[in-house]
């Protein structure tokens, strides 16, 4: 392939930062580092500035320090001294909580200051990396204090992070809690999967390249796979997983948008509405499970105490701020369903879980086998069909599996896989995930956040397995131990349908 970087799109326009929950690990780790990222490769505006916003006291210069800090030691670009000046000039620090009026007033002084010293234009971006409960509160008063109004050709946006709603009800309740203070126009929800090189490229992929369109459906496909697997436990958020569980934290957002984009039909345009429509309408064909199928189609689990890699490692009733008797899960595996012209009859396995064997999210479509298995006999090495493989983490790329003689007098056949990966784009840095969702909601550009109906969407398909689950809380958890696929449930629930997940082999086929 040719060895090209791509030619990086223009910088964005004139704006302010602001970012709520500003002594938080999301700023650190991700929306400072990824602020510094946009700025090396010339994306981020010249004119901007970063005010942060949270109860903690500290002084402007406390702030830029950490926040300087925080930049050398998450960011992956090469730190610049001058670049890295520019930023402590442009950050500013509001202290006060999010429910006192004087914060939002203090912060009305620093976006005058921000406008007149660093040009931001009256343009500005809240990013939301607060609790739920003020989801509806701070929009409420940036509101009450002209913070969101826009006019004279200003924006303002507002960025927020899952989970949006705990069920279709509560989820209903904060969309009409932001809508009151907001238009959709201004609400970005942020999903950080989207954000990812792979999960991008699936539509490009799939929409981009005439040859797949018509084989792209139930004729041709016979399941899809999707895995988000995480070696990883609770990592000391034990008191918010309490609340969330696998499905709501990961499945019910991250991958049925991955279902979206991997299902839905082509857009008109690329532009967001029509993006959007199309993953509304995508996720409106998914079939609501009944209680039966809740029960036969769905699986949950939960770790117990265990080894990695030769460490001994809590189980998840034994994590800290987790209830002893807790029958929250952390693995969830369910077999679901797209009831449209081009889906029926394909099922769509999902599996996510925590302490799994690796860190690996993957989207396989396992294509039909040839109509007659001429090669039966010779197969040396029994890989079986066709599979397109998105990777999307940690490698990033796609390969394909196809059949292939192997070399020799004789005809034997096995699989080989063709691969793209990431690398091949060369000296590409990589990223945090949240510079192209950040760029993008300074640009206007929605087509990767998530809208009013697309979340009601989802949770309405979620909703009967999280009524079923609570109408036959589990028996038999601790069910799985860390380092293995789930309970042993996850294995039957594909397997009576004569089909195995898929796990990627170590060394290339
Ligand atoms: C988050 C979940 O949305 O995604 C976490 O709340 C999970 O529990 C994380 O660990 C996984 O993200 P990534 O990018 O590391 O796969």
């Amino acid at each position: 392939m040719n060895n090209t970087t791509p030619v990086p799109p223009l910088r964005a326009g004139p704006c302010a930062i602001v970012i709520f929950g500003a002594s938080g690990d999301l700023t650190k780790r991700k929306l400072l580092p990824s602020l510094y990222n946009l700025a090396a490769i010339g994306m981020l505006p010249e004119d901007f500035s970063i005010i942060g916003v949270a109860r903690r006291e500290l002084s402007h210069e406390e702030f830029r320090a950490q926040m300087t800090g925080a930049i050398g030691e998450f960011g992956t670009q090469k730190i610049d001294p001058q670049l890295r000046e520019q930023f402590e000039k442009r950050m500013y620090y509001c202290q006060g909580s999010f429910d006192d009026p004087r914060t939002y007033r203090r912060l009305k002084e620093l976006l005058d200051l921000s406008e007149k010293e660093h040009g931001t234009g009256g343009n500005a971006l809240f990013y939301l990396s607060v609790q739920p409960t003020y989801f509806g509160e701070i929009p409420s008063r940036l509101k009450a204090q002209g913070l969101v109004e826009e006019s004279k050709g200003r924006w303002r946006r507002v960025i927020i992070e899952k989970p949006f709603g705990h069920d279709l009800e509560s989820a209903r309740q904060v969309n009409l809690a932001i809508s009151a203070a907001l238009a959709e126009s201004q609400i970005f929800r942020i999903d950080h999967y989207l954000g990812k090189e792979t999960a991008q490229n699936i539509l490009i992929f799939r929409m981009g390249n005439g040859m797949f369109e018509p084989i792209w459906n139930r004729r041709y496909i016979d399941h899809v796979q999707i895995t988000v697997a995480e070696s990883i436990g609770v990592e000391g958020r034990g008191a918010f997983y309490e609340t969330a569980g696998a499905f709501r934290d990961v499945m019910q957002n991250h991958m049925f948008m991955l279902l979206a984009l991997v299902a839905m039909e082509p857009p008109n345009s690329f532009s967001g509405e029509a993006v959007r429509n199309e993953k509304v309408k995508l996720l409106e064909a998914m079939r609501l499970l009944s209680p039966e199928a809740v029960a036969r189609d769905t699986v949950r689990g939960q770790y117990g105490p265990g080894q990695v890699d030769g460490k001994a490692v809590a189980g998840y009733r034994q994590e800290v701020n987790v209830n002893p008797n807790s029958t929250v899960e952390t693995f969830a595996a369910m077999k679901l369903w797209v009831d449209n012209w081009r889906w029926a009859g394909v099922p769509f396995y999902l599996r996510s879980g925590k302490r799994l064997p690796r860190r690996s999210t993957e989207i396989v479509v396992r294509f039909k086998n040839a109509p007659l298995d001429i090669f039966g006999e010779n197969e040396s090495d029994p890989v079986g069909p066709n599979r397109l493989i998105f990777h999307i983490q940690p490698e990033e790329g796609i390969s394909f599996q196809v059949r292939a003689k192997i070399p020799g007098p004789t005809i034997r056949t096995r699989g080989v896989k063709m691969d793209f990966d990431y690398c091949q784009f060369g000296d590409v840095a990589p990223t945090t995930g949240y510079e192209k969702l950040l760029y993008d909601c300074m640009v206007g550009d929605s087509t990767l956040f998530h809208r009013t109906d697309m979340v009601e969407a989802a949770w309405k398909v979620a909703q009967p397995i999280i009524d079923g689950w609570a109408a036959h809380p589990p028996v038999d958890f601790p069910n799985y131990a860390p380092g293995e696929w789930g309970p042993p449930a996850a294995q039957v629930l594909i397997s009576r349908d004569e089909h195995t997940w898929w796990v990627e082999p170590k060394t290339h086929l």
